[in-house]
């Protein structure tokens, strides 16, 4: 069990914990999107406007399937739990942790986000939808489930250290 995979809807604070536990366990980081943006050249917005969803889920898998075997930690994007066989990479190489969140406080950190494609293209109803449709495949997938509601950043770090 090398990495700890940190998965739930955007805006649960997957990248801000991660990187504060990365810190506190002195291991790497890394965060799924900002590695795919490396890797392709384009940001997450352009890789949906070129290539479409579709293409970006399989580049999503593609990350957990050839993401070298060492000791880290990774914030997966909010759609990655999305797919059984991601699901099965993260349970087989990892303990995955679901950072769960009130649709109140998602909709609150992202709904000005001009980088989340799922967000520009939803009303606050579609996204609220899309919130309850996942959740049960992130409790499914987590062997931790993580409240992050009324905790601070440094708090919900130390809890799951
Ligand atoms: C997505 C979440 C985003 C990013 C992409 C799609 C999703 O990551 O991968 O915009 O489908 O929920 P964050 O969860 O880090 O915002």
């Amino acid at each position: 069990m090398k990495k700890v995979y940190l998965i739930g809807f955007m805006g649960s604070g997957k990248s801000a914990i991660g990187k504060r536990l990365s810190n506190l366990l002195n291991l790497p980081f890394y965060d799924m999107d900002t590695e795919i943006a490396k890797k392709t050249g384009m940001t997450i917005p352009q890789i949906f406007e070129t290539y479409g969803e579709e293409k970006f889920r399989e580049m999503e898998t593609d990350f957990l399937l050839h993401f070298p075997d060492e000791y880290c930690i990774i914030a997966t994007g909010g759609g990655v739990a999305m797919r059984a066989h991601n699901r099965e990479i993260m349970r087989a190489t990892g303990l995955v942790f679901f950072l769960n969140s009130t649709y109140r406080d998602i909709w609150r950190r992202v709904s000005t986000d001009k980088n989340r494609p799922i967000v520009q293209r939803s009303t606050r109803e579609q996204l609220e939808a899309l919130y309850h449709k996942r959740k049960p495949l992130y409790l499914e997938c987590a062997q931790f489930k993580v409240e992050t509601t009324g905790r601070s950043l440094n708090e919900i770090t130390q809890y799951i250290a």
